[in-house]
């Protein structure tokens, strides 16, 4: 029986519910009821998650409860955590969950669990504890000063973002980021560095991404002489290629299919964070992802921040018809916040079909974007308060940095209350330049601190929202088909670089080739 949300009654009734919301303030909303902070607002331990200062009403709320359990939210929910194969274009378990949750819990209601003849709990603890061995080597015994990794997508964006978050818990070697096939990258990584104490980490869940392996190559060609087997680590699925590469067996850390390129954070793509910030901050990272995991698969749907966050964006991009969202982290060592939530929402769900293969109607992921405050304030946020168009915010911060200069905090704290209030109370002007209309919708969550704890917290409260939006689209959020097309196209034009242009090739690619190659007579 096919599963359309958009064909649904609770679908409908929420069509019907947005034309009254039309003509709503945000505003009226807060002076009939001085009780909405209490009523749209949750903790999660320290953690506050207020959605007041949205355009709903507990009624939208409802609707939108209705249309998540009419998706089966809780059966979904069951079979994810339960290691059900719910990437079902590729057959797959989809367990990064385990990763911080596997203690019998009701994180894996089967201790016993296994995917592909494999004991989950056994590959976990093996896991975790060549992390933790080889973290503490390199922190505690080896002459390594710095570490690169080199990795893109998931296998770059998850450690850069939690080592950049993380730096003032960072007292390891430095860390450093190669991801861009452009030699630049690599090569401005490496002019300051020293190949003798210079220890590579080779992140790639296939072991054949192009540019990982291009990198690789070039990063084995700088080392020289020096033994590949001491210099260079491997993270991957692909424990045969990384030999033929030259990476020795105890440098390879495992990776499994049922870990996710965007969700591998919590594997031993990791690495990178327990060496920068010991094995017991890694655990702690784990420990707050854990917490917020429990908190989605135990708390009411209208208690549960992850299924709210959810609620609200199809609300918006379903409902209001708006196209983006924005990730606003005011804390500048967050500032790969955003784009680590863009590939885990657009790669995602960026999807047109449907879990049983046909073509949908509704929207599904908008575009994420995304810069920390108070940068983006003087770049973009002239659009968010006067533009045309609706763009839902995620505003992010940390209530205490003891760690800041003095005086700094309090003003990056008073621009978050600022613009939330700004944004939805807005401001009547004669002048219609000066107008501002208001009624612009965001979440803020505030953290007690930017710690291991919270980090992990926040980006769980993320990957589970984005889960319950597949859900209710009724996707599949664990495949990523749609970057393969590119990659193969790529691979034919490296041969016409090189040599000639394919007879099929249309016009654009033709010039753009001819040029390339220096050909077009400039
Ligand atoms: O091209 C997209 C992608 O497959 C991502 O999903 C993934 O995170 C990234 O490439 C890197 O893949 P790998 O870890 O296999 O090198």
């Amino acid at each position: 029986m096919p599963n359309r949300p958009d064909t649904k009654d609770e679908w409908r009734a929420l069509e019907t519910h947005a034309y009254e919301m039309q003509d709503i303030h945000m505003r009226d909303l807060f002076a009939k009821d001085q009780t909405r902070f209490n009523d749209f607002s949750l903790r999660l331990d320290d953690l506050l998650f207020d959605y007041s200062k949205n355009l709903v009403t507990t009624e939208t709320m409802d609707l939108l409860a209705a249309l998540a359990e009419a998706q089966n939210l809780n059966k979904w929910r069951e079979k994810l955590f339960s290691g059900a194969p719910v990437n079902v274009t590729e057959n797959r378990a989809v367990l990064h969950t385990a990763l911080r949750g596997y203690d019998g819990s009701i994180l894996n209601p089967d201790p016993d669990l296994e995917v592909g003849g494999e004991h989950i709990g056994g590959f976990i603890e093996t896991t975790l504890s060549a992390i933790k061995n080889l973290s503490d080597k390199i922190r505690k015994e080896s002459e390594f000063t710095d570490v690169v990794n080199i990795g893109i997508g998931g296998s770059d964006l998850g450690p850069q973002m939690a080592c950049e978050a993380l730096t003032s818990f960072a007292d390891g070697p430095r860390m450093h980021f190669v991801s861009n096939v452009d030699g630049a990258h690599l090569k401005q990584t490496l002019r300051k560095l020293d190949p003798e104490t210079t220890l590579f980490i080779i992140a790639s869940k296939t072991f054949t991404t192009l540019e990982t392996m291009t990198n690789a190559g070039s990063a084995k060609r700088w080392l020289g002489d020096l033994d590949t087997g001491k210099h260079m680590v491997a993270i991957t699925t692909n424990t045969q290629a990384a030999l033929d590469f030259g990476i020795q067996a105890y440098h390879i850390l495992p990776m499994r299919e049922w870990i996710g390129g965007r969700y591998s954070l919590w594997s031993a793509i990791g690495l990178p964070i327990a060496i920068a910030c010991g094995f017991e901050n890694f655990e702690k990272m784990l420990a707050g992802a854990r917490q917020a995991d429990t908190h989605f698969a135990e708390a009411e749907t209208k208690k549960n921040i992850p299924v709210i966050m959810a609620l609200l964006s199809v609300w918006y991009g379903n409902f209001m018809k708006t196209r983006a969202q924005a990730i606003l982290p005011y804390a500048q060592n967050l500032h790969r916040l955003p784009a680590y939530i863009q590939q885990l929402e657009m790669e995602s769900n960026g999807k047109a079909v449907d879990r049983e293969g046909r073509n949908i109607s509704y929207q599904t992921a908008g575009v994420i974007f995304g810069e920390p405050g108070t940068n983006a304030q003087h770049a973009f946020f002239q659009l968010l308060h006067q533009g045309t168009q609706m763009i839902p915010c995620d505003f992010i911060a940390a209530r205490d940095d003891e760690g800041s200069l003095p005086g700094h905090h309090e003003k990056l704290l008073a621009n978050v209350l600022g613009q939330t209030q700004a944004l939805m109370e807005g401001k009547e002007d004669e002048n219609p330049h000066r107008n501002f209309p208001g009624n612009k919708p965001s979440n803020t969550i505030l953290l007690p601190r930017l710690d291991p704890y919270y980090l992990g917290m926040l980006l769980a409260l993320y990957e589970n929202k984005i889960f319950v939006e597949g859900v209710i689209w009724n996707i599949n959020s664990f495949d990523q088909w749609g970057v393969e097309l590119g990659k193969t196209c790529a691979r034919t034009m490296l041969e016409a670089l090189k040599g000639t242009t394919p007879a099929n090739a249309d016009s654009s690619t033709a010039g753009l080739l001819s040029y390339m190659r220096g050909e077009d007579g400039e």
